[in-house]
């Protein structure tokens, strides 16, 4: 099995690597929705499929997850999701791979970061039924799609970087001692919940994509527009994939 990371949405934002092992797979394990994600997936892999391949496309259904869960349920209610999902994957790999079948599953971004593809494979190995081998192509993590796109380095020298989500910002505030945060997952604007002095912020939406959508600038001066803009574009589109790092000055 192979986890393959393809970037952040920009068809050019996939790696060699990522395309050579995509064309080397018997099946593609795609996740059974019909939202912009999956046939942004999709379109990158028409685009690079190497000539001559095709592999078999197997859609997995994906269990419903209660996204209500208060605060304190949250990593229960994902522990469970995973669960859910793993019964279904273990399925799939057990009936659509021969033995030395090689099926992958296409992973946004980079699969090691805030991506569940790994930690399920490791669930399904770990219940024992079926049994394979599986490895991991990196991919250009928003992360670096955004840092890149502002034309800033990630960390200021020998300073340490945390990457958080928006939930934990909007609980926790700027930590103590971190002058740079990256935020991933912020559905409700998190950075208009912490005081803004002192801090700058480098905010993109569809990054990497031809939708981009860049805004930097003082918190204090920038975060209506932030907001405003989010907003609009999520209004438009019907879904919005926005990160950003908020930097002390
Ligand atoms: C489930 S995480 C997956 C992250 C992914 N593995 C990566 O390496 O970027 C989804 C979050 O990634 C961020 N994200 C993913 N693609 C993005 C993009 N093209 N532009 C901005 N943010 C993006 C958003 O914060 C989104 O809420």
């Amino acid at each position: 099995v192979l986890v393959i990371g393809i970037g952040p949405g920009g068809p050019d934002q996939i790696t060699v690597q990522a395309i050579r092992a995509i064309g080397g797979a018997d099946v593609l394990f795609e996740i059974d929705r019909t939202d912009d994600l999956v046939l942004a997936r999709r379109e990158i892999c028409e685009r690079h499929l190497p000539p001559g391949t095709s592999p078999r496309v197997v859609a997995l259904a994906e269990p419903r997850r209660d996204r209500s869960a208060a605060a304190a349920a949250y990593v229960s209610s994902v522990d469970e999701w995973r669960a859910r999902r793993a019964d279904v994957w273990e399925q799939a790999i057990g009936h659509e791979l021969d033995g030395d079948g090689c099926g992958a599953f296409l992973v946004w971004g980079d699969p090691s970061l805030y991506d569940s593809t790994i930690a399920v494979l490791d669930q399904v190995l770990a219940r024992g039924r079926v049994r394979f081998e599986y490895d991991v192509v990196p991919g250009v993590s928003s992360l670096h799609a955004l840092t890149a796109a502002h034309r800033i380095p990630l960390n200021r020298v020998a300073g340490p970087v945390l990457i958080t989500t928006g939930r934990r910002l909007a609980e926790a505030g700027m930590p103590d001692g971190v002058g740079d945060v990256f935020v991933m997952l912020d559905g409700s604007c998190a950075f208009t919940a912490i005081a803004p002095d002192g801090i700058a912020i480098y905010w993109g939406a569809y990054v990497g994509t031809s939708e981009q959508l860049l805004i930097a600038g003082p918190l204090a001066a920038v975060a209506d527009q932030i907001e405003r803009v989010r907003g609009d574009a999520r209004a438009r589109r019907g879904w919005v994939m926005d990160c950003y790092l908020l930097r002390r000055s």
